[in-house]
């Protein structure tokens, strides 16, 4: 029997304005960590914004989201997750009052969406930590972020409290475990930075996004506030018992963030866990009573599983941010990413179980090469049936989650729109409806094309996924 999505269903799709915003100095726009990472979220770190970062420019988001915002309404979007560049609100990121032309920007870009019944999807913090905040207080690592995050929320909850209901407060907030300067902001080096820092930087995030939860519920008690992981399921190379163990220890890691964000508390595994690192969370008095405002549903990412082992690892697979064992079972993306379906359908039915809160899908989608052709009415386009096929594979395993019993809220595959990529910093590696003309040598006219892709996701949108 054929499924439909449910009638809510928020169809749309997902960027960063780090990665398409460009204007990285207009307008008393602020440096921040992406514009001194010219080759992508792992480094190096440069000492000022070099001509080859692909993201000062970006795909010129900033000039043109009249043009996009149209063409995303023209495929039937409902939602549209943008993030907001922390340094066009508050440059330096410590400053008491913020920037009235970086506000009017992100109003001019609601009102758009809003025009075409767009439902905006806002995330605070997308890898956009303010450089200052970075060099001078080492990011998220000082305690005193929390104030300047509230300074922030408190600012955009006021001034788009009629406009934006829904917020993620950091995006995959668990990826500070490995990208502590792009993900945390935190200038000390990865491999000096001991595991009790990293651990305290989590718990100051932990707390800043409970607080912005507590201070959006009482500017608009309509606002809904969701955490945002990088969800990567785990599966054990073999039915021995211990790789089951070591499969739960890692799965662990990674759920302790939405653990928290969920039940308003530390879970217990983390006693041991924090132990055995040495590590001991200085709470401050409050940071309790604070994380006791959870979270109103749970985001995340998708783009691959990998599998734990306790023997010698034969082979590792590429990945998004997280490293992990490669699966013989499963082919994979030109970048090594292992494509699996099913494992979608897993983590939805996972996290659901866990935690019986709906669950939002804000990130998934094939990063490709694509060539641009001429069609038969002489049209510029891309035969992307690779992608069409990627996420046809996936909703498929939505469409098996929601008949599950899962609770849905919306789907935001990643890119919508061409974009610079996070990893890697190039152009090169797609993931769009709309292909944008810039390439990594910087050449390009920066001109929208329609991928066949667009066609087929208009489709679904509009067959509540009856087409897949
Ligand atoms: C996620 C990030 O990790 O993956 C995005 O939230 C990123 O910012 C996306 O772009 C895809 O990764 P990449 O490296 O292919 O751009």
């Amino acid at each position: 029997m054929k499924f439909y999505f449910p009638e809510d269903f928020l169809w749309g799709g997902a960027t960063a304005a780090n990665q398409m915003e460009g204007a990285y100095n207009e307008d008393g726009k602020g440096l921040s960590v992406q514009d001194v990472t010219p080759k992508g979220g792992f480094g190096p770190i440069t000492d000022e914004p070099t001509d080859d970062n692909m993201k000062l420019i970006g795909i010129d988001f900033y000039h043109r989201y009249k043009e996009d915002i149209k063409l995303l309404a023209e495929m039937g979007f409902k939602v549209f997750r943008i993030s907001i560049a922390w340094t066009r609100i508050f440059p330096l990121g410590d400053e008491l009052v913020p920037n009235e032309k970086g506000l009017q920007f992100y109003d001019d870009v609601f009102d758009e969406c809003l025009k075409y019944n767009i439902e905006p999807l806002v995330t605070i913090s997308h890898y956009e930590t303010p450089l200052h905040l970075a060099k001078v207080y080492d990011g998220w690592k000082n305690r005193k972020m929390i104030d300047f995050y509230e300074r922030y929320v408190t600012t955009l909850f006021n001034r788009y409290k009629d406009k934006v209901k829904y917020w993620l407060t950091f995006n995959e907030i668990n990826s500070i475990l490995h990208a502590p300067f792009m993900s945390g902001g935190i200038a000390t080096a990865k491999e000096k930075l001991t595991k009790q820092d990293l651990y305290q930087a989590i718990h100051h995030e932990l707390v800043a996004s409970a607080l912005a939860t507590k201070i959006a519920h009482e500017i608009n008690p309509n606002m809904k506030v969701g955490c945002m992981v990088l969800a990567m399921p785990v599966y054990p190379m073999t039915p021995k018992p211990e790789d089951m163990m070591k499969t739960l220890e890692l799965d662990r890691s990674n759920l302790l963030f939405s653990d928290v964000h969920v039940r308003g508390y530390y879970p217990s595994y983390a006693k041991r866990l924090f132990k055995e690192n040495g590590v001991e969370i200085q709470m401050h008095d409050g940071d309790e009573e604070l994380l006791k405002n959870t979270v109103d549903f749970i985001s995340f990412s998708y783009y691959m599983s990998i599998c734990e082992t306790s023997d010698e690892i034969k082979e590792m697979g590429a990945g998004n941010i997280f490293p992990g064992v490669k699966n013989p079972y499963l082919k994979a993306s030109e970048w090594g990413w292992q494509i699996d379906p099913i494992g979608l359908r897993y983590v939805l039915n996972t996290l659901y179980d866990r935690y019986q809160k709906p669950l939002f899908i804000v990130e998934n989608g094939l990063g490709a090469v694509d060539e641009l052709i001429e069609d038969e009415q002489g049209n510029k386009t891309v035969n992307d049936d690779y992608r069409i096929k990627y996420l046809n594979d996936h909703l498929v395993q939505v469409g098996e989650a929601i008949q599950d019993g899962v609770e849905v809220m919306g789907y935001t595959p990643w890119g919508c729109i061409d974009l610079v990529s996070a990893s890697t910093a190039e152009l090169k590696k797609r993931y769009g409806f709309i292909y944008v003309d810039r390439h990594d040598d910087g050449s390009g006219t920066l001109e929208r094309y329609r991928k066949k892709s667009f066609n087929w996701y208009k489709e679904v949108i509009s067959s509540r996924g009856g087409n897949l």
